[in-house]
């Protein structure tokens, strides 16, 4: 029989700052309750400097010069600062890769002391959204496809930047299509809904968000600013979030009564549906005053609770991209950069990886993105560094006495001829800002979009395909923001870096991991497909579009196909090994807790770092559940020949279901799999097995 999951053991939270934010509503006239819930900047002059100068500085909304109410002051982006010059770090999706919550929280600090320094008090940095299909246009400024991932790592950078700013996670919920997201009507059952789409949003709330921003997109009929069931009913009743919701900009709201009463607290970046005309809407009696209150309380809550927050004597202009923070993005980047192959080209030769620079002579560096700062997309994360290291930079400032030999690969012919020439050639190529990005639409064209195809543009395989006939040692390193399929030429190289977008220090830190000054330890957030005929249907232009539970390495399990490169997985310059794995105890109740542990080895000639990852089964379920799902992971880092045990305390409550039918979690008493290891493949894990019953059933503990 099955038993309603345990609910929060998070008591409900009091209303902090209630006291203060009422009597400042007290004393507010509805005009001036009304002037919380928009930007302040003057509408047309807000498009036309849109269009030229998109957030060079930040965007206030809510001042309240008569009662001393400061200015909720905007600023983007996931990648960093886009105010002003700022740290670019590597993107999300990178940072996704390295699985390191304790560094993405110190991201998080950077940013938001970033943020306070040049003028902003509010992050809209937190971007969480699923990704659902690898050719998303914005696929880099999410984490990845998983939902437990993306709440830690979202939950972390929460935790990180509102040490000193309000930080707002976005774009809930539900945008996973770039080029059709101001239209698309997206239809999810509930289950998957909540199963998929919405934990980590949840996450980021338990965390202590401070605002959500609403997406473009509809949700079961109704835009994410208009949506009734997504803000007022999950959001704010269910799952008890006290912040306030913002509108995506310009067209996040399309109707002021609507919006309005479905909870969308703040209308940005300017006035256009609120302002006057929810004036005109509460005096008509379409709007209830006590709609305006409780939007106006939840953004005075916010504002007072984060007034004395912040570390003013960090907020020093030097501190900007400078020393400290470029370190931290350099760290960041040699994180990030998984080893995807680095094969030995003969069975008694060693792996093409790490570079032996007192081996080598002559290295060739051959592509267009080996001398070119490819930071990510130009939309709203762009972020505008003082300056980037690009590969080339950061390979010759490594490289002593290694002659560097450049070309930017425009032809295959004199590359594979350079190529010949020197003991190791090195490819880099991907995506850009011209493949993949946030749409935007100008009068005279537009940028960025969904991603038509998933490989490497032709002339980068051919270019491929030409050095790795020229040099048995060639290194290929991908960028971009998402997955490139590889099976045109991965089986000609060696060895295969993705480096993402690594930010304003990725050269140094492709440099650090090519020469083994660090050992990679980056697993990826995404599968990398075989071929596009792997994933679930795509289509950019679509006006509506159904979404099961089942995507990534989900989708690809029920199906039993085998990726290019499994969720998880990253190769090291060590090798570790997982043993001993125990699960205790082997009965839980469904208010318990199953403990693992298993011993993890660096059977290896050097020290490194391990992603062990926790997933669970469900082979007993009475209903459709995958094969296994993500439910734990934890870095461990490890000398040569050292060993340590690690464990895993995973409660029942996680293992719920949502059953639309009761309106709950349930959890069922059933046998449960659970898996630890070095990625999502089976062949990676060490399994086990441990049972939920009824509490007064025999034998139950935990
Ligand atoms: C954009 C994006 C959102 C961003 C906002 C402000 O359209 O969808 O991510 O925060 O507008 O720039």
């Amino acid at each position: 029989m099955n038993q309603p999951a345990p609910t929060s053991n998070k008591t409900p939270a009091d209303k902090p700052f209630e006291e203060a934010a009422q009597t400042l509503l007290a004393q507010m006239s509805l005009r001036e309750k009304i002037g919380q819930m928009s930007g302040d900047t003057p509408r047309l002059r807000g498009m036309i400097k849109m269009a030229y100068a998109y957030n060079v500085r930040p965007y206030p909304a809510g001042e309240n010069r008569r009662l001393g109410i400061p200015p909720l002051l905007f600023t983007d982006g996931p990648r960093g600062v886009v105010v002003s010059q700022a740290t670019c770090f590597p993107v999300s999706m990178a940072r996704g890769a390295t699985w390191d919550i304790d560094l993405e929280e110190k991201v998080g600090d950077a940013i938001g002391v970033e943020a306070r320094t040049l003028g902003a008090n509010f992050f809209a940095g937190v971007c969480i959204n699923v990704l659902r299909h690898p050719a998303w246009g914005r696929a880099q400024e999410t984490y990845g496809e998983d939902p437990y991932h993306l709440g830690e790592m979202g939950a972390a950078l929460v935790r990180g930047s509102q040490r000193h700013v309000m930080a707002c996670v976005k774009h809930y919920a539900a945008n996973s299509i770039e080029n059709s997201r101001m239209k698309v009507d997206v239809e999810l059952d509930q289950r998957t809904l909540r199963e998929v789409y919405l934990p980590h949003f949840k996450r980021c709330v338990d965390e202590g968000i401070a605002s959500i921003m609403s997406a473009y997109n509809q949700v079961n009929g109704a835009y994410c600013g208009h949506n009734q069931p997504l803000l007022r009913q999950i959001l704010k009743k269910e799952w008890g979030f006290d912040g306030f919701v913002i509108s995506d900009f310009v067209w996040g709201i399309r109707d002021t009564a609507a919006a309005a009463i479905a909870g969308c607290d703040l209308e940005m970046p300017f006035t256009q549906h609120y302002g006057k005309r929810l004036e005109a809407a509460v005096k008509s009696g379409t709007v209830s005053e006590r709609t305006i209150d409780d939007a106006v309380l939840r953004i005075l809550r916010q504002k007072i609770r984060f007034a004395p927050v912040g570390q003013p004597e960090r907020y020093k202009p030097a501190i900007v991209a400078g020393e400290s923070h470029r370190a931290l993005a350099r760290e960041v980047a040699q994180k990030a950069i998984v080893l995807l192959k680095n094969e030995p080209l003969a069975p008694d030769q060693a792996a093409p990886l790490p570079l032996d620079l007192g081996e080598i002579k002559q290295l060739a560096l051959i592509g267009p993105l080996a001398d070119w700062p490819n930071l990510g997309d130009n939309g709203s994360s762009r972020v505008r560094p003082p300056s980037v290291v690009t590969p080339l930079e950061g390979i010759r400032a490594a490289a002593g006495a290694v002659a560097v030999q450049h070309y930017d690969g425009a032809d295959p012919t004199p590359a594979a001829q350079l190529a010949a020439q020197t003991d190791v050639a090195i490819v880099v190529v991907g995506l850009t800002h011209a493949d993949e990005g946030e749409r935007i639409e100008y009068p005279w064209g537009s940028t960025g979009g969904d991603r038509d195809s998933l490989t490497l543009a032709p002339e980068d395989e051919t270019l491929i395909h030409a050095v790795a006939a020229a040099n048995p040692r060639t290194i290929v390193v991908l960028m971009g923001g998402s997955a490139i399929i590889t099976e045109a030429w991965r089986h000609e190289a060696p060895a295969i870096l993705m480096a993402w977008y690594p930010g304003l220090e990725g050269g140094h830190a492709l440099a650090d991991i090519l020469f083994g000054s660090v050992n990679p330890s980056a697993k990826l957030p995404i599968i990398f497909p075989k071929s596009a005929a792997q994933l679930p249907f795509f289509d950019k232009n679509v006006p509506k579009i159904t979404y099961d539970r089942y995507h990534g390495y989900r989708f690809l399990e029920r199906a039993g196909e085998e990726p290019a490169f499994p969720f998880g997985f990253g190769l090291s310059y060590t090798t570790f090994n997982y043993s001993e794995l125990q699960v205790e105890p082997a009965t839980i109740s469904p208010s318990g807790a199953v403990e693992a542990s298993v011993t993890i080895t660096n059977s290896g000639s050097r020290a490194g770092e391990e992603v062990a990852q926790l997933y669970i089964g469900y082979p007993n379920s009475a209903v459709d559940r995958p094969e296994k799902e993500l439910k734990g992971f934890v870095r461990v880092k490890l000398l040569p020949g050292e060993n340590k045990r690690i464990h895993f305390s995973l409660p029942a409550g996680q293992l719920a279901y949502y059953d639309p039918d009761v309106e709950g979690w349930v959890v069922e008493t059933v046998e449960y799999a659970l898996y630890v290891g070095s990625s999502s493949a089976n062949r990676d894990l060490l399994a086990a097995g441990f049972r939920i019953t009824i509490e007064n059933e025999g034998g139950v503990g935990g």
